[in-house]
């Protein structure tokens, strides 16, 4: 199969290995002319590591799209419509979309899906399947045992992209058809990472951490239901399962920003020196946007967004929610 890769970043790229493993030819689109370069010379951009010679990449979004009839969305969400668009403006021909970026757009609370139905001429559409799940790029370059799921309203593409990315040796897929509950539980857990981040850097001890975590995913699940998807998407791979591997990791860009702002470094300054995408932020916007739309209570994640936006001090914080009425543990 020929698939166009569209974001040659850590983990674009790290899955054009994956496809060349499985015997796919791929081709990257990036912006980022010295991402380009370095891939062309067999480098991943972001790990310095050695790629297979045949992955090759472009700054020509025309080529990739003439190249494929699948393309794999991995740049970050806050730019994915404004590339659909560019995307939609040279299609000539039918394209499946496989994306793999996590986040929900504020202010619309539009899961990616809905994005590119949004912006997609009908006639170019082929069909839309997310890979989710628990993936650090830098161990699934390494080809270390990576678990995703994929999950799509259309069974058989769900099962395509199954087969496209398995492997006997490091790559196992599964598949679902609760394509909501696999977009928001993707999107909601980066928001509970970014917290946790913040927790270990405020030096609150694991007690906490492992607090947070736990009513983190309470409150992911309450973001899956309300979106309209499965609570038992919540509790596997793409949910729980994402959770498990961002919330306490080094590896983890939203963990490591929640660090930082938890040792007092400011916002702006934690994304400036990031290389890489921290996609929790808008997800902390669009879930506490969430909230007061549907008037559910997250209090982990409306309390990180005051804390972010709204200039509320973090002991403030705690106390806010150390202060809310006691609770049954079993009431959501
Ligand atoms: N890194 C991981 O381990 C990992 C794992 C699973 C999912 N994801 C998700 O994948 C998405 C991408 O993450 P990443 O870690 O690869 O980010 P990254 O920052 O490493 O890469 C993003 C790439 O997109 C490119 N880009 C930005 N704007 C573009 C545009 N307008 N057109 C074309 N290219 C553009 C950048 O130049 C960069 O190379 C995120 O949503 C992230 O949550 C990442």
């Amino acid at each position: 199969m020929k698939i166009g890769i569209i974001g040659g970043g850590s983990w674009g790229t790290t899955l054009a290995q994956v496809l060349h493993d499985n015997g796919h030819k791929t081709l990257i689109y990036d912006i980022n002319e010295s991402n380009v370069l370095k891939i062309n010379d067999h480098i991943h951009p972001f790990f310095n590591l050695e790629l297979p010679r045949d992955i090759k990449a472009t700054t020509n979004l025309e080529e990739v799209i003439n190249f494929s009839n699948y393309l794999l969305l991995a740049v970050p969400t806050a730019v994915i419509r404004d590339v659909l668009i560019d995307i939609n403006k040279l299609l000539h021909k039918k394209t499946y979309f496989i994306n793999v970026s996590k986040g929900i757009e504020p202010h619309t609370f539009n899961r990616i899906s809905e994005i590119v139905n949004q912006e997609i001429d009908k006639k170019f559409y082929g069909g839309f399947t997310v890979l989710t799940g628990p993936s650090h790029a830098e161990e699934t370059i390494q080809r270390k045992l990576t678990l995703l799921t994929a999950a799509s309203l259309d069974e058989e593409f769900a099962y395509k992209v199954q087969q496209l990315f398995s492997n006997t040796t490091y790559m196992r897929v599964y598949r679902t058809n609760d394509l909501i509950g696999a977009e928001v539980g993707g999107a909601a857990k980066n928001a509970i990472a970014i917290v946790s981040g913040v927790a270990t850097g405020l030096n609150l001890g694991e007690n906490a951490r492992a607090a947070l975590i736990t009513r983190g995913i309470v409150e992911i699940v309450k973001c899956v239901e309300a979106l309209g998807g499965e609570r038992e998407t919540a509790f596997g791979l793409t949910g729980i399962g994402d959770l498990i591997v961002t919330a306490s990791s080094e590896n983890s860009r939203n963990f490591q920003a929640g660090k930082r702002i938890g040792q007092g470094v400011p916002l702006e300054k934690v994304f400036k020196e990031s290389k890489m995408t921290i996609e929790g932020v808008r997800s902390i916007i669009a879930l506490h946007e969430v909230a007061v739309d549907k008037g559910i209570e997250l209090p982990i994640i409306s309390t990180a967004y005051r804390v972010l936006f709204e200039n509320l001090n973090i002991d403030d914080a705690i106390t806010s929610l150390l202060t809310r009425d006691l609770k049954d543990e079993k009431s959501l």
